[in-house]
């Protein structure tokens, strides 16, 4: 049988008030524990800085002299962010993931996402054994493989997806769980798979829904 009070259900009501209230005041006040303020994101010394933007506190900055981050986006817990990183407006970067930019960078443009724990390097060592690897060796006794990586407007990586150096995920691409990302991207087609492949169309939908988003702005 459900107790109902019967006697004294105000004070019930207002218990039950109380407590939502006190719920909805310890989320607000872990948001705030778990994300800069805006005053420690100017004391980062990022290259830039837009307004709205979350950084979790346990997000790792290598360079932040390099890293630049535009309006609206969000970097979650245990990320790390190392090298050249520019990152626009309305971006994810879920908890876990890794961005190796290096000298020459990673563009993750406006409306694009990575999922938990996508790593996306622009530097890798020479595998065939022709050279000596790792970061205590000098150049000149290695050959590193330094290329760009851009991601174009409206793209989503799947969990644990990896993107080689050299990659430009192209507008509205979406990588599947999983993925290992070694060439370029079609626009609007969904890949997935080790190493990646198309598999279908992507749907344009979303463009409609950015304009009215943006017209909300
Ligand atoms: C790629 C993806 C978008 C495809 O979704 P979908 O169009 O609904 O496709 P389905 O789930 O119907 O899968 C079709 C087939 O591909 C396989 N498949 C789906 N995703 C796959 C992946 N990432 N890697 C390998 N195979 C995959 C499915 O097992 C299925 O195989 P089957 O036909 O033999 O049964 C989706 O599977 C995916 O990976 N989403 C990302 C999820 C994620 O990382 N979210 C982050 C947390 S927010």
């Amino acid at each position: 049988m459900i107790w109902l009070p019967k006697v004294g259900s105000h004070i019930f009501l207002f218990a039950a008030i109380k407590f939502v209230y006190c719920i909805r005041g310890l989320i607000y006040v872990k948001l705030i524990i778990m994300y800069y303020n805006k005053l420690e994101l100017d004391n980062l010394g990022l290259a830039s800085i837009g307004s709205n933007v979350l950084i979790d506190k346990t997000v790792l900055i290598h360079n932040p002299n390099l890293v630049s981050i535009s309006n609206n986006s969000r970097i979650d817990a245990y990320v790390i962010l190392s090298g050249k990183i520019t990152i626009c407006k309305n971006v994810h970067i879920a908890a876990f993931s890794f961005l190796n930019g290096g000298k020459l960078g990673i563009t993750v443009s406006d409306f694009s996402g990575f999922a938990y724990g996508v790593y996306a390097f622009t530097s890798s060592d020479d595998y065939s054994g022709s050279t000596l690897t790792g970061p205590t060796i000098p150049t000149k006794f290695k050959k590193t493989n330094e290329k760009e990586i851009i991601i174009e407007k409206h793209c989503i990586i799947g969990a644990r997806s990896m993107i080689f150096p050299g990659v430009k995920l192209s507008l509205g691409t979406a990588i599947g769980a999983m993925s290992l990302v070694t060439r370029s991207t079609l626009p609007w087609k969904i890949y997935f798979g080790i190493p990646a492949k198309e598999i279908k169309d992507r749907s344009r939908d979303l463009l409609l829904l950015e304009t009215e988003f943006l017209n909300e702005q």
